[in-house]
Formats: C-alpha cells, sequence, structure tokens
C-alpha cells in the first residue's frame, strides 16, 4: 500500500509533482497554515508530514500519531521541531541545506547596503514628497566599500556572505564556536575574533547562526552596547536570536545607527518601536524568496520524504542517529 504525506500547507507545484503517484496526498493547498488540532487530527492516517517553518512540531504531536516517520521541513533551519523528541521516537527529520545559501546571503547583503545607505528612509522621504533640493547632508549614510564586516556564524550562508563582503573590498572578521581551517580562512580571507571583538569592532555586523538555547538572545543589550555607534546590525537567521526590546530601544536612543532585519522574535509581529523607527530597515522574512530557490526547497522536501519513506536514507537527514 502507498504512504501517506500531508502537505501542511501550499508549495511549489513541482514538489507536488514529484511526490503524486510515489505516496497518497492530503495536500492542504493554503497559505493559512493548519491550526494545531487539525494538523494533528489530519496527521492520524499518515506516515509522513512536509511542513514549514510556521508549524509546530512538538514530542506531543509526535506521540499523538506515532505512525508519522519522517518530517521533512521545507526551510534549512528546524528550531520549529522538537528534534530530539523526534530522534527519540526514530522519526527522521530532513532540511533543505545549500540550495538557499546564495539566495538568503543575497538578502543579509542587501540589507547592509540598505540599512548602511539608509534606502527605505530615502524611498519613504521621497515618496512622502519631501525631496525639494539636493542637500549635502541628505540622508547621508555609512560606507560599506572598505568597511569591517562581521560575520556571526562562518557556516555557509556566513561564508557566502563573506565572499560578499571580500567584493566589497570589507575587512572581515567572524566568530563561530567551530573555527574555520587555516586553508579556509585564507581562501575566503577572513580573520577569526572573539565573540566581544566580533561586536566591538564590525562597522556591520550579520547573524548567521542557528537558533538554539545557546544562541537565544545572543544580541542583547551587553552586544548592542559593545557595538560602535555608527555600526549596523543585520538579521537573517532566526528572530529570537536577537533581543528585539533592547535592540528596539539601542536604535531609538542611538546606541548603534541602523538593523537590516528578515526575521522578528515573535513572527509575524513585528515590535511596535521597530515598525515606526526610520533606522530600522525590516523585510517580511524573505531572504530564500526567489523563485528558483523556493521551488529547488520545496523538491528538496519531496525528495527527502520520498526517500524516508522508501526506507532509503534521506538525502538532508538532521538526525542520522535514528538510523541507527
Ligand atoms: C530557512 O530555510 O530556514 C529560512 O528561514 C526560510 O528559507
Amino acid at each position: 500500500m502507498q504512504r501517506a504525506v500531508l502537505i501542511s500547507k501550499h508549495i511549489y507545484s513541482d514538489a507536488v509533482d514529484y511526490l503524486r503517484g510515489r505516496v497518497r496526498l492530503d495536500y492542504h493547498d493554503s497559505d493559512e497554515g493548519l491550526p494545531a488540532a487539525e494538523l494533528r487530527a489530519r496527521l492520524g492516517d499518515k506516515d509522513g508530514l512536509i511542513c514549514q517553518l510556521t508549524d509546530s512540531v512538538d514530542a506531543a504531536l509526535m506521540d499523538a500519531v506515532p505512525n508519522v516517520r519522517v518530517v521533512s521541513n521545507v526551510a534549512v533551519g528546524f528550531d520549529n521541531i522538537d528534534v530530539g523528541a523526534a530522534t527519540d521516537r526514530g522519526v527522521m527529520v530532513t532540511n533543505t541545506p545549500g540550495v538557499l545559501t546564495n539566495t538568503t546571503a543575497d538578502l543579509a547583503f542587501a540589507l547592509i547596503l540598505g540599512a548602511g545607505r539608509r534606502l527605505g528612509e530615502s524611498e519613504r522621504y521621497l515618496r512622502a514628497g519631501r525631496f525639494k533640493q539636493w542637500r549635502i547632508d541628505l540622508l547621508t549614510g555609512w560606507d560599506i566599500w572598505g568597511a569591517t564586516l562581521g560575520v556571526f556564524g562562518m557556516g555557509r550562508i556566513g561564508q557566502a556572505v563573506a565572499r560578499r563582503g571580500k567584493g566589497f573590498n570589507m575587512r572581515v572578521l567572524y566568530y563561530d564556536p567551530f573555527r574555520q581551517s587555516e586553508e579556509v580562512e585564507r581562501a575566503l580571507g577572513i580573520q577569526y575574533a572573539s565573540k566581544g571583538e566580533v561586536f566591538s569592532q564590525a562597522d556591520f555586523v550579520s547573524l548567521h547562526c542557528a537558533l538554539t538555547p545557546e544562541t537565544r538572545h545572543l544580541v542583547g543589550p551587553a552586544e548592542l552596547n559593545a557595538m560602535k555607534p555608527t555600526a549596523v546590525l543585520v538579521n537573517t537567521s532566526r528572530g529570537p536570536v536577537v533581543d528585539e526590546a533592547a535592540l528596539a530601544e539601542a536604535l531609538e536612543s542611538g546606541t548603534i545607527a541602523a538593523a537590516g532585519l528578515d526575521v522578528f522574535e515573535r513572527e509575524p509581529e513585528v515590535h511596535p518601536k521597530l515598525l515606526r523607527l526610520e533606522n530600522a530597515l525590516i523585510v517580511p522574512h524573505i531572504a530564500s524568496a526567489s523563485v528558483a530557490t523556493r521551488t529547488r526547497m520545496c523538491v528538496m522536501a519531496a525528495e527527502n520524504m520520498a526517500a524516508g519513506l522508501a526506507g532509503e536514507r534521506p538525502p538532508n537527514i538532521v538526525n542520522p542517529a535514528v538510523l541507527g
């Protein structure tokens, strides 16, 4: 008998086409996620779940649907899934790494450029009809070319951002609990630094770490106070990595110059102060949002699912311990 899979939310059709014929599909083809009770009810007779970062997959859900063997997340991050609980229950968890690296790095760099050169504020200024004449100090910002870039987290995306920084002649400092080899550091032209040095020396700090108990509120009042008053913070990782209230306060008081944010602590809510502040460039979690990348992410999630349910090793398994 064919395995049954629930797709919790709308995904690109290439992935749906790939799955049809391989599994029996229950496709919730909607941009609205399923309420928790409905997700649980519809998973009752399923072997797999294709979910997104808006779905919370915790131990209680897994206990309620013990037949589910594969949880395939359409994202590289998987903090919405209790991976420890999945591993304890023998449930495979998969994600979509690699394919979104450059698309995400592009957006991180766009936020570096946009926040540094005050693009959001400039556009609002012009659209509001306030551009009456050229002025020597009109909307002056901070140079990116030749500045110091601090990359927090030197995984795939951090490296891709570092490469872009080198293209802008930046000095690139990085912190990561796992230091890169000398060859990688040399090839990328990056310099290892302590967490404190990254925050105090960088003109632009870009965050590229996963959300874990260790990185929750990694950027709080102490880190913001350590930054230069002309510095810009960019976050395309996960919202809770930054203490959003502390950041709003720092932007309002001029502790730092600006921020470029793709992610928020309580998405889709955004701290009301950030919505008002001109020096916050904010976008709705779109770092990987190119048509090609989002399509590929969906197809990868489908491939992971099909492999897992066929008894093969899914190409992107997060908890290989379940395979024994
Ligand atoms: C991810 O993949 O984790 C992003 O946040 C969404 O692309």
